[in-house]
């Protein structure tokens, strides 16, 4: 059943425990995702990146299936625009039935990051959507590494303060993309960042954070943790494993299986590590 991202990350940020948010590329990550969270009896969030619209071609196909897969759960699913730099896309989203959207003006000047966001933001909230930004851009998109980038709690504090949004990603350590688990967070920023900004706290680039890397975090006080790369890790080297050994087989039926259940098993290992 749907949710909405704003009272779901509000509980969770309350309680101290983290909200797993899961990057949909195809629509079977959707089924697997909703299984998980149905195992582990968590909330979930599922996430379409303007990247993965760009590889479907469009929005409203992989958009529809999702929300479908979501209706039909019995867990609470939120479906959430990922990493939007488009404001076109935004709108579309929310026009299509997203419960949220992440508007990512972080490769613009702050102010100009600010003023689009914060029109963006009375957008969502007029038609009961809510809204992620990000300020301080954290390192790995598009391949460029900025390892060093952080976001300052009282920039965070006000840019939250203009824009209105119901969430913020912050730059605390994490990169994306990485396939290795062994970034460090800086958990004396994140204690600080919980201290002044008002909104729960949103980790992109988790994928390089190890399990207890992510609970320390998660005790700092970050609360919406955002998997895409550990997800693919784990069904390509499943695919490519089960394909060596079933030489014979063309039915992508049947590696697709054995990927999912290897997804929804640590899908739902994570999901239970973040809430304990
Ligand atoms: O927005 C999505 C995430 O930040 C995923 O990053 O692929 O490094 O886990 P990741
Ligand atoms: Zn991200």
């Amino acid at each position: 059943t749907v949710a909405s991202l704003r009272e779901l990350a509000h509980d969770a940020a309350a309680s101290r425990v983290g909200l797993g948010a899961f990057n949909v590329i195809h629509l079977e990550h959707a089924t697997m995702f909703c299984a998980a969270a149905e195992e582990a009896a968590r909330p979930v969030v599922l996430q379409i990146s303007e990247n993965a619209v760009k590889y479907h071609g469009a929005l409203e196909p992989i958009l529809a299936g999702t929300l479908a897969v979501a209706r039909a759960s019995s867990a609470p699913v939120v479906v959430h625009l990922d990493h939007a730099e488009s404001p076109n896309l935004v709108r579309q989203a929310v026009e299509l039935g997203v419960q949220s959207v992440m508007y990512d003006g972080s490769h613009l000047p702050d102010d100009e990051n600010r003023a689009m966001t914060a029109e963006l933001a009375a957008f969502c909230h007029d038609r009961g959507v809510s809204i992620e930004a990000e300020l301080g851009e954290v390192g790995g998109k598009n391949g460029v590494h900025a390892p060093g980038a952080r976001t300052d709690p009282g920039d965070a504090a006000r840019f939250v303060e203009a824009t209105g949004v119901d969430l913020l990603a912050v730059a605390v350590g994490s990169s994306h993309a990485m396939s290795t688990r062994d970034a460090v967070l800086d958990l004396e920023l994140i204690a600080r960042l919980r201290e002044a900004v008002p909104v729960p706290l949103v980790l992109h680039g988790s994928s390089g954070v190890s399990d207890e890397g992510m609970q320390a975090a998660i005790r700092a006080g970050m609360t919406k943790i955002n998997v895409s790369t550990h997800v693919n890790k784990v069904f390509t080297e499943t695919i490519r494993t089960w394909l060596d050994e079933h030489p014979g087989v063309v039915d992508s039926r049947k590696y697709f299986t054995a990927a999912s259940t290897a997804v929804v098993v640590e899908v739902a290992r994570l999901l239970r590590l973040y809430a304990s």
